[in-house]
């Protein structure tokens, strides 16, 4: 957690470090720069090259051994031959100082031919991501088995004044979704309702936000009917945490961030299957992106309002859990047929995005591991979106393009409305099979018709079931970046 990048002055020959990156693209020849490296190791960097030991490609990792002057170690890097510069030197950052963390260096620099701002970014966020591994409830390995932490890295560039703002950045981005992936990692029973809110409250006071969380009782007096038909059926206190970053205009409309935050979800009483049921800890990584996000927002002391919207509770069957054919009227009046009690995320949702009209928002956009028929959509290579504002999607969209957070969009007919009517009520919380992703987004939609919204269904995106290589299995901080380059667009 405490990973330091910095840019420093300096060639890559003679960098001061146990592990030096290097970042080639397909086809790179020696620029100046990298000729030093290549005298420095006695020409096997070149030879390498030369004889396609290594080539460049996405992914593609390999070790040489640093010479008698110079770096002790040398690893390169491919980028593959990017369209997106900035994306690809992101990854590559990752890559290798997940790298780096195995060889056990304390402290690597990193070097690309690319020094612009956007690139020195990128490689600060990956560096950051790279380093994140969960520990908290792993024993450490024996003594004699154990390596150095990797504690920092150093970014060289030619002006270190410019890019040190910017590592800065990326350092801030990095660390806004390493908490994101910390907190969804945690389990169930540590990761709770409470631990979310005493989270946010810890953010408010790092970075001067104003804190508030509504527990059971105020949220009866709110008349949340459908966020608390999920909590009556758990003996924890649910959590509607409220996070408010004010350093816009005084006035000016707040951008307003939504995550649901399913500390558990067993299904309830439309109980899911046993296995693989561990994994719905991770039912909470909308919230966690939420909080993230506000770290990063708070670190990076934007200049605009934001306001971060956590629901959270866990969805246990018990004696008083709610029940298929009950019915509830939510926050916003509308009366809901509780057909599947697994279909929960949206009953919590629906009601925080009702809450949020209160901070008359410019714009909302949700996150939520909403539905299985999202994976089923989309995989694990793009978040469904979803919105009631064509321009609010496509800002949506490009913030996803630029933060590696890829988004694609799911639409939201009206016709698709048929599948939650029902005789008992105004909506139903299912529709079936058929287009399971846009019957939740289209029930969402139901309670954000006075403000611009998007909807971010991750539950394909937001962990990730094997090693990808530039992030490990597991939480992969989604949608922290794409929230962090959206409100970014909107504050200048
Ligand atoms: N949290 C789940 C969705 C989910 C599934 C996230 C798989 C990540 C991976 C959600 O609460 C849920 O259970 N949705 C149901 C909805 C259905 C009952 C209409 C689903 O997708 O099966
Ligand atoms: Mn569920
Ligand atoms: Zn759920």
């Amino acid at each position: 957690m405490d990973f330091r990048v910095t840019a420093r002055r300096g060639q890559p020959d003679s960098a001061d470090a146990p592990l030096l990156i290097l970042a080639l693209a397909k086809g790179a020849t020696l620029t100046p720069a990298l000729a030093a490296v290549d005298n420095a190791l006695g020409g096997s960097l070149k030879r390498s090259l030369d004889e396609k030991n290594f080539r460049g490609a996405r992914d593609e990792t390999l070790f040489l051994a640093g010479g008698a002057k110079g770096p002790k170690r040398v690893l390169l890097v491919g980028l593959g031959s990017p369209e997106n510069l900035t994306a690809a030197l992101r990854r590559a950052a990752s890559v290798g100082a997940r790298q780096a963390r195995k060889t056990g260096a304390a402290s690597l620099a990193w070097y690309a031919d690319e020094q612009s701002d956007a690139a020195v970014e990128a490689a600060a966020v990956g560096l950051t991501m790279g380093s994140w591994e969960y520990t908290t409830t792993r024993s450490a390995p024996p003594e004699d088995e154990r390596k150095a932490e990797l504690e920092s890295a150093q970014i060289l560039v030619s002006d270190e004044a410019r890019a040190s703002s910017a590592a800065q950045r990326g350092a801030a981005i990095g660390a806004g979704m390493n908490l994101a992936r910390q907190l969804s990692m945690l389990p169930g029973n540590i990761c709770t309702p409470e631990f979310l809110a005493s989270t946010a409250r810890d953010i408010a006071k790092r970075h001067g936000m104003r804190a508030e969380v509504l527990g059971r009782k105020e949220m009866e007096a709110e008349k949340m009917g459908s966020f608390l038909a999920v909590a009556q059926g758990t003996t924890q206190d649910p959590k509607l945490i409220v996070l408010e970053h004010r350093k816009g205009p005084a006035g000016s409309k707040p951008v307003v961030l939504v995550g649901k935050g399913l500390c558990f979800d067993t299904g309830g009483i439309s109980i899911k299957a046993a296995q693989g049921m561990e994994a719905m800890k991770f039912d909470m990584c909308g919230a966690a992106g939420v909080l993230g996000a506000m770290d990063a927002i708070g670190a990076l002391n934007l200049p605009i309002n934001v306001i971060g919207l956590v629901g959270s509770t866990t969805n246990m069957p018990s004696g008083d859990a709610m029940k298929p054919g009950d019915v509830v009227q939510s926050h916003l009046g509308k009366w809901i047929e509780i057909v599947n009690t697994d279909a929960e995320g949206r009953l919590v949702l629906c009601d925080v995005l009702s809450y949020a009209r209160r901070y008359d928002p410019a714009a909302v956009i949700d996150a939520a591991t909403l539905t299985g028929a999202c994976v089923v959509a989309l995989g694990h290579t793009a978040s469904g979106v979803f919105g009631n504002d064509q321009s609010l999607v496509d800002e949506v969209l490009a913030a996803g393009r630029s933060s590696g957070d890829t988004g694609w969009q799911l639409p939201l007919f009206d016709d698709y409305k048929d599948l939650i009517l029902t005789d008992a009520a105004d909506i139903k919380n299912t529709g079936g099979r058929a287009a399971g992703a846009i019957s939740a987004a289209m029930f969402l939609k139901e309670f954000t018709e006075t403000y611009p919204w998007v909807h971010l269904d991750i539950a394909g995106t937001a962990y990730s079931e094997t090693d990808l290589g530039f992030i490990a299995k597991g939480p992969t901080g989604t949608p922290v970046g794409l929230f962090v380059d959206f409100v970014r667009g909107r504050a200048h």
